[in-house]
């Protein structure tokens, strides 16, 4: 069963594509190599020992999404990664967001519908819901006016599914994901963030590895137990996983609904202290940090409620926190040549 994973040389994508050929699915992958290296086809390849078939391709070129779809017109379904995802450049640059993470969406819907059937999977964000109300967050929680045009583009995403689905052949999955983190535990691959990560756990890694000074934590007077602000760190591999059993729901045509959608969290809610404490545990390296101002656009505290994605996909995460951040030290390590 052929799979076209887009994005798939990206942090999220490249651990998909491992679990997916682990699964025996036949991966193609389409990436414009504007936030990732070819480096990470060998780590695929390492792992699984396939080497997926990849295309360098951007995926806003009309014309070229055309002429790729035409020559694999054997491909069951699609896992759409490829998008821009740096929320304060897209607040800078927001029409390259637009027009990146819409138009490719576009040009993909535009091919698969043209298809007697097809299954599509869509990376979204806990970001649509904003600053939730209720924790544990359900997937019925409203959805809240976007703070950045990045998190526009997974609101306007996932209307543009649910449009095209109603009236196409074209079956979805939108999958909510939580804060990923941490590398696959071979240490072949893992996130490559470019410049300063924005991110809490590569800025960890990289502090740790050296390569910074100190973390800076954004505000510690949140209306928390501890005063720092409170997330859903998931393990990228077990939600590289979720992608494998939500395909494979839409392949077996098990869907209730033409779109049907699943946060992917663990469930539980851990602090940025908690993090610092629990990376500093299994790193056996203390953690220079200071606390700073509050981060614009931050919001107080997200956490998941899987009990959907329990119950429907069969899907549990499996890694502790612990175990992903000594994952993403592992990955950190390799890459600096500390180990
Ligand atoms: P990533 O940047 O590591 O991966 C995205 C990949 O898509 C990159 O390899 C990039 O080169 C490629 N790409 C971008 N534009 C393209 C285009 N026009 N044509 C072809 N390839 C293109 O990001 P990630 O963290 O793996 O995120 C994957 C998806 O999950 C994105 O849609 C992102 O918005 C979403 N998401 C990520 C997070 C997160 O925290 N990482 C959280 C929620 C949702
Ligand atoms: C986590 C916590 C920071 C860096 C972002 C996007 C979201 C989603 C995931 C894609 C926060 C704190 C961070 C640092 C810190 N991406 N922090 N010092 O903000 O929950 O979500 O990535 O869809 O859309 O907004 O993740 O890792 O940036 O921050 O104190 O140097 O760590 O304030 O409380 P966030 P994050």
């Amino acid at each position: 069963m052929k799979v076209l994973v887009t994005g798939g040389l990206g942090f999220i994508g490249s651990h998909t594509a491992v679990e997916l050929q682990n699964k025996g699915f036949e991966v193609v992958i389409v990436d414009d190599l504007s936030n990732s290296s070819l480096n990470v086809l060998e780590g695929i390849t390492k792992i699984t020992g396939v080497a997926p078939v990849f295309e360098q391709l951007d995926l806003r070129e009309k014309a070229l999404v055309e002429d790729f779809f035409k020559r694999h017109a054997d491909i069951a379904a699609v896992i759409h990664f490829a998008a821009s995802k740096a929320v304060g450049e897209s607040v800078e640059k927001p029409l390259l967001y637009y027009e990146n993470n819409v138009t490719s969406l576009v040009n993909i819907l535009k091919e698969l519908q043209k298809r007697p059937r097809a299954s599509f999977i869509f990376s979204s964000s806990c970001t649509v819901y904003g600053q939730a109300e209720k924790m544990p967050i359900t997937e019925a929680a409203p959805l809240q006016k976007a703070l950045s045009p990045y998190g526009n583009t997974k609101q306007i995403g996932e209307d543009i599914v649910n449009d095209v689905a109603k009236v196409t052949n074209i079956s979805a999955i939108l999958l909510r994901y939580f804060n990923p983190i941490g590398a696959h535990p071979s240490a072949e691959i893992g996130e490559l963030p470019i410049g300063v990560p924005q991110n809490l756990v590569p800025f960890i890694t990289q502090t740790a590895a050296g390569l910074r000074e100190s973390l800076s934590v954004y505000g510690n007077d949140y209306p928390t137990p501890d005063g720092t602000a409170i997330r859903d760190y998931i393990h990228v591999v077990d939600l590289a996983k979720a992608h494998v059993v939500a395909l494979q729901r839409l392949l077996d045509h098990k869907n209730q609904e033409k779109v049907e959608t699943f946060n992917v969290g663990t469930g539980t809610g851990s602090s940025v202290l908690e993090v610092i404490t629990a990376f500093e545990k299994v790193s056996g390296r203390k953690l220079p940090y200071k606390i700073v101002g509050r981060r614009e656009g931050d919001i107080t505290i997200a956490y998941a409620n899987t009990d959907k994605a329990n119950a429907v996909l069969g899907w549990k995460a499996a890694s502790t926190l612990e175990e992903a951040l000594a994952s993403a030290w592992k990955w950190e390590q390799k890459i600096r040549n500390l180990q």
